[in-house]
């Protein structure tokens, strides 16, 4: 299975914060927002990891990850979004990295404090559709919301005025390779943008998306209540306790 991280976007829900920066570049707690996507797919047992990534300070991203040592691995593969066409739009750049492979893609906001090792092992054993993460949060109408029949996802609204299931699905998605195909049919929503939840749901619609509850918490860090949040969960709860080789600052 590869990795897929994307930090496209323009991070406007954080200006001025990300006016000369890339919101994945901002610190959360002790390290750049970015190496936690990173440490959730290494984590997860995966090596071969693309970043995708956009907006004018696209080549900070290999100065502050180089080939990936600071999480043993030895090469980390690059590119470029043109725009902020959406996070499908931004995925649909993978297609010729994931080479008909299973994926799994971590939105670059997105920290969880546990790992999500034992679905994707699930679907590394039978990689066909797509899973999708789930988590109980107070505030579903900022994400991409399942209806629920029992523990069935039977659609995905995304960001509902009234949400029909108090779950966020988090910014981790596994897909086999009829994704790619699927991002081609999609039309732009009424915010321009190829979104995410338009791929879920065409898995949906053919009965091939299942779906698993997140232990510990979840939170994305794109706009100041939650990027206050991040900082917190991670320094009070040692999500941050992966040492990083760099920390000594040797090179
Ligand atoms: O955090 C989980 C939520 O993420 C899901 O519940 C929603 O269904 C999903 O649409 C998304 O909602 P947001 O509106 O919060 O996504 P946002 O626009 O903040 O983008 C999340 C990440 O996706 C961002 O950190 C970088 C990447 N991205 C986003 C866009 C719009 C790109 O790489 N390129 C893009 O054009």
């Amino acid at each position: 299975m590869k990795g897929i991280i994307l930090a496209g976007g323009t991070g406007s829900r954080l200006y001025p914060l990300t006016r000369v920066t890339n919101k994945h570049l901002l610190p959360v707690y002790d390290r750049p927002m970015i190496f936690y996507p990173i440490q959730t797919l290494v984590n997860a047992g995966i090596r071969d990891i693309l970043l995708v990534t956009g907006g004018q300070s696209a080549g900070e991203f290999l100065r502050l990850l180089g080939n990936g040592k600071d999480f043993g691995l030895q090469h980390i593969n690059y590119t470029y979004q043109e725009g902020e066409g959406g996070i499908a739009d931004a995925l649909r750049l993978a297609e010729h990295f994931a080479d008909g492979e299973p994926i799994c893609v971590v939105l670059g906001d997105n920290i969880i404090e546990g790992n999500i090792l034992s679905a994707c092992e699930k679907f590394r054993r039978k990689p066909e559709g797509a899973h999708v993460i789930l988590k109980e949060v107070p505030d579903p109408q900022r994400f991409g919301v399942p209806v629920l029949d029992g523990n069935r996802v039977i659609r995905i609204e995304e960001k509902p005025a009234r949400p029909p299931s108090p779950y966020a699905v988090i910014g981790v998605y596994l897909y086999d390779h009829t994704v790619f195909d699927r991002i081609r049919t999609l039309k732009p929503s009424a915010r321009g943008e190829l979104e995410i939840t338009d791929v879920n749901n065409s898995y949906i619609a053919e009965g091939k998306l299942s779906c698993s509850i997140l232990e510990g918490w979840w939170t994305d860090a794109g706009t100041f209540e939650s990027l206050l949040r991040a900082n917190n969960l991670v320094a009070q709860s040692g999500a941050n306790k992966m040492k990083l080789s760099s920390a000594t600052g040797a090179a």
